[in-house]
């Protein structure tokens, strides 16, 4: 049996900055610098100052995930790295520092698209004992994959659902034709004043409302395709706010009490699952899926998590997403494991001017080949 093989991995596609080591499935380290609080004061990710943390980040990350696993870049077998989709400015970062690394080191090369990287993101492992003793006693601890699988990935830049007929085989099924569903929820945060992401804010707050008091419409019901849409439900809540805040004024009260924003909160959230859902519903009466997996930054969200868990089970579907809150959000270690898989597949860029010719991608959808 072959020897699994070390992948160090990058991803700066958007505003985190991140290095990770894999081998296989399994996660050796995931280093994140998030740049969080530098974008707070914009409330939303502004792309020059994304590009300059990218490159102040990007080599104080790569020597804590070695320093982390004890490993030099002796033991990297190849250099992984997301060409697209993203912010270009920011992809440019690690795509070259990617770039050089595997030239200096005369390692393969690996291009990933990122939203292969929230696709997958289910799959990563985290290096327990018994995945150790598995390995040691060559025994294979992966519990096979049926196919099709049909994967989810719901952040603040995407909303996609995208069959996947093997790894390395998919098919963009549905995705966002305006907002996504995590940026949905920022923005009627925003509206709220709940700051920068208001995605989890708005989970806790949830938990708190009703989420039936104010009912946000539902969109796209008369539209065969499985697309989305989430620009109506925020143009709702704006009119929705002004509304309330006029109604408070007339009794001379100033803007929304505790309970207001609670309710607001659990109203907008199942607004925007119950869309996914409804589009959800379509598919699973007319395509043949074995599995459901969630991705993206939204999938940290527990009440997502059990929709689609209580879904799969009424279909009798296997229901998976990433064993942590880094794992949804960008990060390297999606990007080592689906380089794992392209590594097993042969599908590497070897010699320096090969590695030179590719360039980021910031529109690669997933399914289409490289440029
Ligand atoms: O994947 P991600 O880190 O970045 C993108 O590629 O967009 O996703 C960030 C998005 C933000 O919109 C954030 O508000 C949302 O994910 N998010 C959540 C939760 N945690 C993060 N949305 C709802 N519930 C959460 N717990
Ligand atoms: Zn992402």
């Amino acid at each position: 049996m072959n020897e699994v093989k070390t992948i160090l991995a990058f991803d700066t596609s958007c505003d985190d900055t991140s290095v990770s080591l894999v081998r296989g499935e399994t996660i050796l380290v995931n280093v994140i610098a998030s740049q969080v609080e530098l974008h707070k004061k914009f409330g939303g990710v502004f792309p020059t100052v994304a590009k300059q943390a990218h490159l102040e980040n990007i080599e104080p990350s790569l020597l804590l995930a070695l320093k982390r696993t004890g490993l030099t870049l002796e033991d990297v077998d190849a250099v992984a790295v997301t060409v697209g989709p993203g912010l270009a400015p920011s992809l440019e970062i690690g795509l070259t520092f990617a770039k050089n690394l595997a030239k200096k080191l005369k390692k393969p090369f690996i291009a990933v698209n990122h939203i292969e990287g929230h696709l997958l993101s289910p799959l990563a492992k985290r290096q327990t004992r018994k995945i150790i003793e598995a390995k040691a006693s060559k025994k294979t601890h992966q519990k096979k994959v049926k196919f099709p699988v049909l994967g989810l990935v719901i952040s603040g830049g995407h909303s996609d659902f995208v069959l996947i007929k093997n790894f390395g085989e998919y098919v963009r099924l549905g995705f966002t034709i305006d907002d996504a569903a995590g940026e949905c929820l920022d923005k009627i945060g925003r509206m709220i004043g709940l700051g920068y992401p208001a995605g989890p804010v708005i989970e806790e707050f949830a938990k708190l409302g009703d989420a039936k008091k104010y009912e946000f419409p539902l969109p796209m019901t008369e539209s065969r395709d499985y697309n989305l849409s989430f620009s109506g439900m925020k143009t709702f809540a704006r009119n929705l706010i002004s509304k309330i805040e006029q109604e408070a004024q007339e009794q001379g009260k100033i803007g929304l009490d505790k309970q207001t924003i609670y309710d607001l909160c659990a109203s907008a959230q199942y607004g925007v699952f119950r869309h996914i859902m409804h589009k959800l519903d379509k598919i699973l009466a007319k395509e043949n899926i074995k599995e459901i997996w969630l991705g993206g930054g939204v999938a940290a969200n527990q009440t997502l998590r059990k929709l689609l868990r209580f879904k799969a089970n009424q279909h009798g579907l296997v229901f998976k997403a990433p064993y942590s809150k880094k794992l949804c959000a960008d990060n390297a270690a999606m990007i080592g494991v689906v380089a794992a898989k392209k590594l097993e597949r042969g599908e590497v860029i070897i010699g320096p001017r090969a590695i030179a010719k590719v360039d980021r991608q910031p529109r690669w959808h997933v399914g289409e080949e490289l440029k």
